[in-house]
């Protein structure tokens, strides 16, 4: 039992293997947050929250002579509003008088197996039967409004997801002007806020800041959960560090708006709140309707950065990715964007997929502009129906070429968007979100369709359900590239207009669910621009999102690396792309770029009939090198051993669950002209087995460097070493010169490595 309830003090004990999440009801009937952190035996938890009677803060009504319980001061699960609790609030109710207020008691509670399930909203899932359901439920007395708390406990993981559902049990109307889905206090501490910011092609830089006595915001108005700040952060104990310390990880389901606020208060305690952005959000709620907000994912460990990294990792691959892609090695694919853009045909096409296909590529990806009249982004999203001038004959002659190569087929395609210049738009305008009166702005030339309207979902699951019907297509890059504004639905009455941005997000995930159904075996790629979508919200249809329009190595290690905080490299989108870069103009050797891409999903986005001879066996080895460890690299321990901080190198490294393998992973990022040795301590590997170096790659190095590699590598290569001489003492790698060179290093448990050359 990992939910256990004590009704002589009416406590609630959610208990994961390493983690402890505990709560009661209190005197008059709140549901009081007592503690989350790491494991704990019995005791009164109640003890750690003595009476006081603090100035403007006040009391319950019923203790108003002692004047010791105040709303304000009390660690809550999920606050009323207007009724005493000054500090961030999780709701704003408004009744048909324009009355604003809630104060939610407690009424009953059921405990269950199995998980929760949230209508119409993406959320993790219990396909092994391990989780167990505790719902709360409480009530609003004077409105009727039912606050349904659910928690769902995956005991093995370490992880508990959190969700909140009000439902109208009262006799009027009541407007939601703030539904968040989850208040989380942490009284006592001394803590960091880590979160992911950025921008388009610099998405989720790590940034790490004590909190103050204020409030911190993280959030998107965008209608997107955006490049600008990832929905995911991470509250850390000041002394945390990647391998100790405490720390919290909080991660929205959701893709659209969101708000996470935090808020340190006058007692020390930590309030952090979140869900759905409420700047023009408005939900009529009407009798007997509800409202879901999103879930949340939260992880707790005493264990430092990293752990809290791989506890999200294997949780959200396992239990937010569905389908049989979650666990599966995707196939390495080549793009065509960065080596045509718009600018191709069939024949062009297939050109680039043969000499893919021969070096080892098993997927071709068509990108933008095979529909309508579209040779730039100007027009025609909306109109898709193939370009014969770009593709005669349609899709099925080139689908057909590229399977007769051996290769899958995938194909882009933008479908919440519609250009000014496309039919779709001319026949219906109002699919468009616009607002009365007024010009758009206008964001790629383009606007939102309004999937607040059924009719619109409707019309866009048609079409790609027709597509991916009638032709033979393995996998779908599905795009959003702008971000909403002028939000207005032409199908919803005035009062209802601030609902339109969440029921986009409903219609989107109703559209998703349907054509993820309907074709399972459709590998998915979400995109934004880039990972300007990058959330577990879209990962539970989607396996994997690209995760930048920024494919230059070097930058890539910072995007990479803020991602691996949250999210798995199994989600990760990374292809090789051709230099000079074309975002940022570098040049960084080949190898560098592939050892990058690997710790992704790992493909291709250049035209390989470009590069010479001896720059196709280097692609040709690299794509084997990426087959023999995908399983290593999609299912490994993540360890970040050197962030990308300005340093002369990044180094990370993947461990297998059982410690049989390891790879190291290492890029130079400021040469330096006399470094200090590279000296590296490995994890995550079993302390009395011993390992072989059985494969060790260097990128990147010439000259003079090279020679002074090559000792040093000779007393690297074949080497036998105890995993415990490895985690404590060590590997020191050869200096390495020249424009960003790059290091592979894999290791086997020596009996295993030697078994395999006698086989051989
Ligand atoms: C976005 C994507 C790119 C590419 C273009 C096509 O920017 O992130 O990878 O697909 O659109 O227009």
């Amino acid at each position: 039992m990992s939910i256990v309830y004590q009704p002589q003090d009416q406590t609630f004990r959610l208990q994961t293997q390493h983690t402890s999440y505990c709560m009661r009801v209190g005197r008059g009937g709140h549901l009081l947050h007592l503690y989350y952190g790491s494991r704990i035996g019995e005791g009164d938890l109640a003890a750690l929250y003595p009476p006081a009677d603090v100035g403007f803060s006040p009391s319950y009504y019923a203790g108003r002579f002692e004047r010791v319980l105040s709303p304000d001061l009390l660690p809550q699960e999920y606050t009323g509003c207007n009724v005493g609790d000054f500090r961030l609030g999780c709701v704003s109710v408004t009744d048909g008088a324009g009355a604003r207020g809630a104060d939610f008691i407690y009424v009953s509670h059921r405990i269950v197996s199995g998980k929760y399930a949230l209508a119409g909203l993406p959320a993790s899932h219990d396909e092994d039967g391990e989780a167990e359901t505790l719902t709360v439920r409480l009530q609003d007395p004077v409105t009727g409004l039912t606050l349904e708390l659910l928690y769902a406990v995956f005991a093995q993981q370490d992880v508990i997801t959190r969700a909140a559902r009000l439902v109208n049990e009262g006799r009027g109307p009541l407007w939601l002007d703030k539904a968040a889905s989850a208040c989380l206090d942490l009284p006592f501490g001394c803590w960091d806020l880590i979160h992911f910011h950025g921008r388009h092609a610099m998405e989720r830089q790590m940034e790490r800041t004590p909190l103050a006595d204020a409030i911190q915001t993280v959030s998107s108005t965008r209608g997107a959960s955006s490049h600008h700040h990832n929905p995911f952060v991470i509250l850390c104990d000041r002394e945390t560090t990647e391998e100790s310390g405490d720390c919290c990880g909080i991660m929205p389901v959701y893709s659209g708006s969101f708000r996470t606020d935090v808020e340190v208060t006058q007692t020390g305690l930590t309030r952090l709140v979140t869900g759905i952005h409420e700047e023009g959000f408005r939900w009529l709620l009407q009798p007997g309707e509800t409202f879901t907000a999103p879930e949340v994912i939260l992880a707790y460990t005493g264990r430092g950065l990293g752990a809290l990294s791989r506890v999200f990792h294997g949780f959200v691959r396992r239990n937010v990715c569905r389908g049989p892609w979650r666990f599966a090695r995707r196939p390495v694919l080549i793009n065509n964007w960065e080596a045509t853009y718009f600018d191709f045909d069939a024949d062009k096409i297939v050109r680039i997929a043969e000499k893919a296909a021969g070096l080892g590529v098993e997927m071709l990806v068509l990108d933008d502009g095979w529909f309508g009249r579209r040779s730039d982004d100007n027009s025609s999203l909306g109109d898709w129906q193939v370009n014969t001038d770009k593709l005669p004959g349609g899709l099925d002659p080139l689908i057909a070429r590229i399977h007769a190569l051996g290769m899958k087929f995938g194909l882009w395609v933008e479908p919440e968007m519609v250009s000014e210049d496309s039919d779709l738009y001319r026949a219906h305008p109002d699919w468009a979100l616009t607002l009365p009166g007024r010009r758009p702005a206008m964001g790629r030339n383009q606007l939102v369709l309004d999937l607040a309207r059924p009719e619109v979902v409707d019309y866009i699951t048609g079409w790609m359900t027709a597509l991916l019907r009638d032709h033979a297509i393995d996998y779908i890059k599905w795009d959003m590239n702008r971000n909403m504004s002028d939000v207005y639905s032409r199908a919803l009455p005035p009062e209802r207009q601030g609902e339109t941005t969440h029921r986009y997000m409903l219609g989107l995930y109703s559209l998703l669910e349907r054509l993820t159904q309907s074709f399972p075996d459709v590998l998915f790629e979400g995109c934004a621009g880039g990972g300007g979508r990058f959330d577990a919200g879209m990962l539970c249809y989607f396996p994997q999102i690209w995760c930048s329009d920024d494919t230059d190595a070097i930058e890539r290690l910072t995007i990479q690396h803020g991602t691996s905080f949250g999210y798995p490299v199994s989600a990760v989108g990374a292809h090789v792309s051709a230099c000079p870069n074309h975002q940022t103009g570098r040049t960084t050797p080949l190898d560098t770029r592939a050892v990058v891409a690997m710790s992704g999903t790992f493909g291709y986005e250049l035209d390989l009939n470009r590069l010479s001879d001896a720059e196709c066996g280097a692609v040709r080895s690299q794509i084997a090198r990426f087959k023999r460890w995908a399983g290593l690299i999609g299912g490994g321990a993540y360890f970040r051993l050197v962030p990308p901080q300005g340093g002369y190198f990044t180094a990370w490294q993947f461990a297998a669950p059982d410690g049989g393998e390891t790879l190291l992973n290492l890029v130079v990022t400021h040469p330096q002209a006399n470094p200090r040795p590279i000296h590296l301590r490995l994890r995550g590997l079993r302390p009395d087995a011993s390992y072989r170096v059985d494969e060790l790659v260097f990128a990147g190095c010439s000259g003079a460097a090279e020679a002074r590699r090559e000792s040093g590598a000779a007393a690297l290569s074949g080497g036998v070493f105890s995993g415990s001489l490895l985690m404590n003492a060590g590997l020191t790698l050869p200096q390495l010169f020249g424009d960003y060179p790059a290091v592979q290093l894999h290791l086997t448990l020596a009996d295993e490595a030697e078994g395999r050359e006698e086989r051989a």
